[in-house]
């Protein structure tokens, strides 16, 4: 694949809101969670597409705090999908060089997943050749609210002082801490929003929509994405030197 864009990739952050499983099994008459399932293959394609692009860091959005509204079915099959995944892909992930990081509250989840989770957190703990962070019950403001108290915390306890508290400081109490912020963030499945992902690491990103629900979502979508943001203007603020 690495043939088919020449954007370099080495310190490329790539974000993806993988949204459209529902629908892709309801169109074939199937259920939700026949959906979630090919979106789990989908993942194994993804980030095998990532690393032979040697994209750096990929990061993608699998639950959202928001997500816990929906059946109790689906929640269920869900986390029982992530076990499953875990088990399933740590061996892989750990010889290829994948560095696995999870992000969002840890606090409505099972401790079997929570296990799982951490154990392969640090059995990758070494890797470097693709930084992998997974939202799993993550949600952009609860994770700002946590840092907001995270910070509180400290002020209290004499660790800083409030004027301590600045942009930088702030960032480095976010789950995210130590990841650079994403260039590129893709929702697949035809909606335009963002749907509380990573607010506070977004501001710059540059934002691709596709139309195409996320089982579906292949290989040479991925590059004709990675194709649209090169031929993004990023300006951060300043004036185009382009
Ligand atoms: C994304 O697909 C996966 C999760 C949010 C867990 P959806 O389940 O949101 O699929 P649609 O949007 O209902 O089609
Ligand atoms: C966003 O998709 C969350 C994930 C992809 C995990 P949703 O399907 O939950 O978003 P809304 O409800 O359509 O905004
Ligand atoms: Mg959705």
């Amino acid at each position: 694949m690495s043939s088919t864009t020449d954007i370099p990739t080495q310190d490329l952050h790539v974000a993806i809101i993988m949204d459209g499983n529902g629908r892709w099994a309801t169109a074939k008459s199937l259920a939700r969670l026949k959906g979630h399932a090919k979106g789990a293959d989908r993942v194994r394609d993804i980030v095998d597409a990532a690393m032979d692009m040697e994209i750096s860091h990929l990061t993608l959005f699998a639950f959202s705090t928001e997500n816990w509204k929906r059946s109790e079915g689906e929640v269920l099959g869900l986390m029982a999908l992530f076990r499953r995944f875990i088990r399933s892909e740590a061996a892989k992930l750990f010889s290829r060089g994948v560095k696995v990081r999870f992000i969002g509250s840890r606090d409505r989840l099972d401790q079997s997943l929570i296990s799982l989770m951490e154990g392969l957190e640090t059995q990758t703990a070494d890797n470097d050749k693709l930084y992998l962070t997974i939202g799993l019950n993550y949600g952009g403001r609860d994770e700002i609210a946590r840092t907001a108290k995270k910070l509180a915390q400290m002020v209290k306890s004499g660790e800083i002082e409030p004027d301590d508290i600045d942009i930088d400081a702030f960032a480095g109490q976010l789950d995210t801490n130590g990841l650079p912020d994403p260039d590129l963030v893709i929702r697949t499945s035809g909606e335009y929003r963002t749907s509380n992902f990573l607010p506070w690491q977004s501001v710059y990103a540059e934002y691709v929509f596709e139309d195409t629900t996320w089982p579906d979502f292949d290989n040479h979508l991925f590059a004709k994405t990675l194709e649209e943001f090169k031929g993004r203007n990023r300006r951060f603020g300043a004036v185009s030197s382009k």
